[in-house]
């Protein structure tokens, strides 16, 4: 399936082993949470081979409009989204389908993102310094950059970009930004070159504030971490859930979520004193997280730090019991989850508290500052848009 877009034509990180692992099975209903160029989404319509139905959010309007086109040319089984993909349990709900047998997130950012001067992404491509996925959003990277205080960039640069000169990034930028605004991607990447130095060269100094900048613009791991307990939750028993990550940060949140939800003691005490009454929502299929090989790193250079991390939902769940949060009665036997109704219920809440203080735990690691609201985004989610873009 050719185009005249050749962007359209690449071939999607770790296409081979994304499949082989979602194992897409005839009539099935999958999510593309992130379509993207639509890379994944083709081969896994391939394999519906016209059967089944693939739902594809993606945040970015334009994309999924040129995405949209180039898909149709060739399938009907689908249906697209401009949505944040932590909607998906609504869009669910509104279309009726009670669950998934296999969801995809393929997390970061697209090429035609990274390589549009006017989106503001890049460092190396002077344009607006904006970095917003979805356009609609009001908050850009500008914004972030000539209004916030010199300990929230501090915060931002260090808890989002691991960038060991935060302070003397943020000093330079609150001085800068006195004298004048920051308007562009290059203003930004030179101020920052001029702090840090070229360095080796074979980073840009400018790497790091870039990724810090942009996960907080998009409030990336805010939205992954609110995404993966509820998208586990809509997996129908069997189904798969496959994520791949570009950057520690992404991959230590799939990773503690996976774990948690496949049984791990997540109360942190010895063995005879655990309290977590531990249940085991999924089974982790990739002990380690799958990388791309040597070659598919040197035809695709920007599938260099990508992991991959899949699971699949255990138990055979009554379909009527999907929708309620804490179902009262569970048929599965082979989950070792077996006490009565009460019990479960019980042992279900704690489970949650555990997972909320654990989450709050892992936040507070990640970095020592809190994290305050900063400039709102005051762009309202257009529900009132589910069924316009079909
Ligand atoms: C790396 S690309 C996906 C590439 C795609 N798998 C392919 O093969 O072409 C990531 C896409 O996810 C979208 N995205 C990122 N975060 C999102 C979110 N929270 N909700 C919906 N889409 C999101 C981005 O706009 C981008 O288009």
């Amino acid at each position: 399936m050719k185009t005249n877009n050749p962007k359209m034509d690449h071939i999607p990180v770790l296409k081979k082993q994304v499949l082989e692992f979602l194992k897409i099975k005839e009539g099935g209903t999958y999510a593309d949470c992130t379509l993207g160029l639509g890379g994944h989404a083709k081969e896994i319509l391939s394999q519906l081979q016209g059967k089944g139905k693939l739902l594809a959010f993606d945040r970015d309007q334009e994309t999924l409009e040129q995405t949209k086109q180039h898909l149709a040319a060739n399938f009907e089984n689908f249906q697209t989204f401009h949505e944040n993909y932590t909607n998906l349990p609504l869009v669910l709900r509104h279309l009726a389908i009670p669950q998934l047998d296999g969801c995809l997130l393929d997390l970061g950012v697209s090429s035609i993102q990274l390589d549009s001067p006017d989106r503001g992404f890049s460092f190396r491509l002077e344009g607006p310094l904006d970095m917003r996925m979805d356009i609609q959003q009001k908050t850009t990277a500008a914004d972030l950059v000539n209004h916030l205080s010199g300990d929230d960039l501090i915060e931002i640069f260090r808890k989002y970009g691991e960038e060991k000169s935060a302070r003397k990034i943020a000093t330079a930028i609150v001085e800068h930004r006195e004298k004048s605004r920051f308007q562009t991607t290059t203003d930004l990447a030179n101020l920052i070159a001029r702090v840090k130095g070229s360095g080796s060269g074979r980073i840009h100094p400018a790497t790091q504030v870039f990724q810090a900048l942009r996960i907080e613009v998009n409030q990336e791991l805010t939205n992954l971490d609110k995404f993966l307990k509820e998208a586990i939750d809509l997996l129908a028993p069997g189904g798969r859930l496959a994520v791949i990550s570009f950057h520690s940060l992404e991959d230590r949140v799939v990773k503690r979520t996976f774990q948690m939800e496949s049984g791990k003691c997540i109360c942190f005490r010895p063995r005879d004193l655990c309290t977590c009454d531990k249940r085991q929502e999924v089974k982790i299929l990739t002990k380690k997280p799958i990388q791309p090989t040597e070659n598919e790193v040197f035809e695709n250079r920007r599938s260099r730090s990508a992991k991959l991390r899949v699971v699949e939902k255990k138990g055979a769940q009554k379909a009527s019991e999907k929708n309620s949060t804490f179902s009262a009665e569970t048929l599965d036997s082979g989950d070792g989850w077996n006490a009565s109704s009460q019990a479960q219920l019980n042992s279900k809440q704690r489970f949650e508290a555990t997972r909320i203080e654990l989450n709050s735990w892992i936040n507070s690691r990640l970095t020592r500052y809190e994290l305050r609201p900063r400039i709102a985004n005051k762009g309202v989610p257009p529900w009132s848009t589910f069924f316009s873009n079909n």
